[in-house]
């Protein structure tokens, strides 16, 4: 058989990696496929540099519709990234009738119920294994290896800047501020790391997966959204002396009324496989009611690992294009016509567990009050630290940590008697609050 054609708009880092694994591999991948994929064509402002990647065999145009335009090319891969012209060309290959492939997680995760509503329409394939998690083939693993499965939860740690960071920070006892600046300096970080570091990468990624496990409409306007850039160097350590280490994590949870879909950090205990992912690596766990537990781990970035997933979605595309649209893999592994419309809940209503650093005096009564209030709202205390004044705050200190780790609760009553501690004259600063999950 003829070897499909596939044409690739931007050629940066992934790009360039996902044209030398498929000329590195071809004869393995002919193999598996049951024809040769070939990238025929690539689109790139940077002609020069295209061309110096890919040599004389291959077109290279600044026009990335001239590829959605060309008869031959079969699959586009769209790796420019960003929700603008991106949404426009890959909605135009769509409608040119091409399958695409893309590691965009931003674009689906905001515009993916347009885009495949468009793709079924037509008939054509959207593949998006690299928009998540990288080389980790996450997206094959909840949609085809455990499909059997009612899925309850997800957690992942799905974005490598900010792991790489929470590892030094834990590592050589830092502060967010010194490490960032280190990692932009070792490359790790971007120059505007906005997106990794506010946690919106992350809950894009977590946005395409919970619609995949759960069946919902993608919903990234619904998701809560914090990032690590007010983590200290002193809530990493604490979290340490009780037995936990801080993660950035995207959770997708499936609750009795509803669908939790957060991206916040949050304290794992320390036996957790999990809680050992560290530099820039990426994991995700998947709890399915017949499966268990199921842990999943590589690299979250990077050009070959990335250019692993684009690849697969090749292989894929290449054996299916042929079949009756009904028989292929739902684009969100459920049936278009079968969505659920489970709410993703606000989070006042999410349940989960706390850690509390109070600033204090260090006085009698202080630990009574506070304690007063959490047991007034219900909260139940699973452990309390307090470090002496003197450690906290040098010789005569008059101020001190407490530290209370909670029972699971509501988000709102948390809310509430947080508001009601900080209230308290005795209460110094901001009272520090980041959410523990046990992953259990
Ligand atoms: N910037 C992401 C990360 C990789 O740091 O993991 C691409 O999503």
């Amino acid at each position: 058989m003829k070897p499909i054609q596939v044409g690739l708009l931007g050629i940066g880092t992934v790009g360039s990696g996902t044209f030398h694994v498929l000329q590195r591999n071809q004869e393995e991948i002919r193999r598996r496929a049951g024809r040769g994929i070939e990238i025929t064509m690539v689109a790139d402002l940077d002609v020069a540099r295209a061309r110096s990647v890919v040599g004389d065999q291959v077109q290279v145009v600044n026009d990335a519709r001239a590829v959605i335009a060309n008869p031959d090319i079969d699959i586009v891969i769209e790796l420019i990234g960003g929700y603008g012209v991106a949404k426009s060309l890959v909605l135009e290959a769509i409608a040119a009738g091409k399958h695409v492939v893309t590691a965009n997680k931003a674009l689906l995760a905001v515009h993916g119920t347009e885009i495949f509503a468009a793709a079924s329409a037509k008939g054509v394939m959207v593949a998006f294994e690299a928009a998540v998690a990288g080389g980790i083939p996450i997206i094959k693993a909840l949609r085809e290896g455990l499909t059997a499965n009612a899925i309850q939860w997800i957690a992942g740690i799905i974005n490598g800047t900010t792991n790489f960071i929470l590892s030094e920070m834990r590592d050589k006892g830092l502060d967010f501020d010194v490490v960032l600046k280190e990692a932009q300096r070792l490359g790790y970080a971007e120059a505007d790391p906005t997106f990794d570091i506010e946690g919106v990468d992350a809950a894009h990624k977590a946005t395409l997966m919970s619609a995949i496990a759960f069946g919902i409409p993608v919903q990234f306007d619904k998701a809560y959204v914090e990032g690590i850039t007010k983590l200290s160097a002193a809530d990493i350590r604490y979290a340490e002396q009780l037995g936990y280490r801080i993660k950035l994590l995207g959770i997708t949870k499936r609750a009795a009324n509803g669908i939790e879909l957060r991206v916040h950090p949050a304290l794992v205990p320390a036996k957790r496989l999990i809680a050992n992912v560290e530099g820039a690596m990426n994991a995700v766990m998947v709890q399915g009611d017949a499966v268990g537990t199921t842990l999943y781990y590589g690299k979250g970035a990077g050009s070959e690992p990335t250019a692993s997933a684009v690849i697969a979605d090749l292989v894929d595309i290449a054996r299916l294009h042929t079949a009756d649209a009904a028989q292929r893999v739902p684009h969100l592994a459920f049936q278009p016509d079968e969505m659920s419309d489970a709410p993703v809940l606000p989070m006042s209503q999410v349940v989960t567990s706390y850690y509390l650093r109070l600033s204090v005096s260090d006085e009698a009564g202080v630990l009574a009050r506070v304690t007063g209030i959490l047991a007034g709202a219900g909260i139940s205390i699973d452990a309390v630290l307090q470090r002496e004044a003197d450690e906290v705050g040098g010789e005569g200190s008059t101020h001190t940590d407490l530290i209370i780790l909670t029972h699971d609760t509501v988000e709102g009553t948390m809310d509430r008697a947080i508001a009601e501690m900080q209230a308290l004259p005795t209460v110094l600063a901001p009272i520090t609050r980041i959410r523990k999950e046990e992953l259990a």
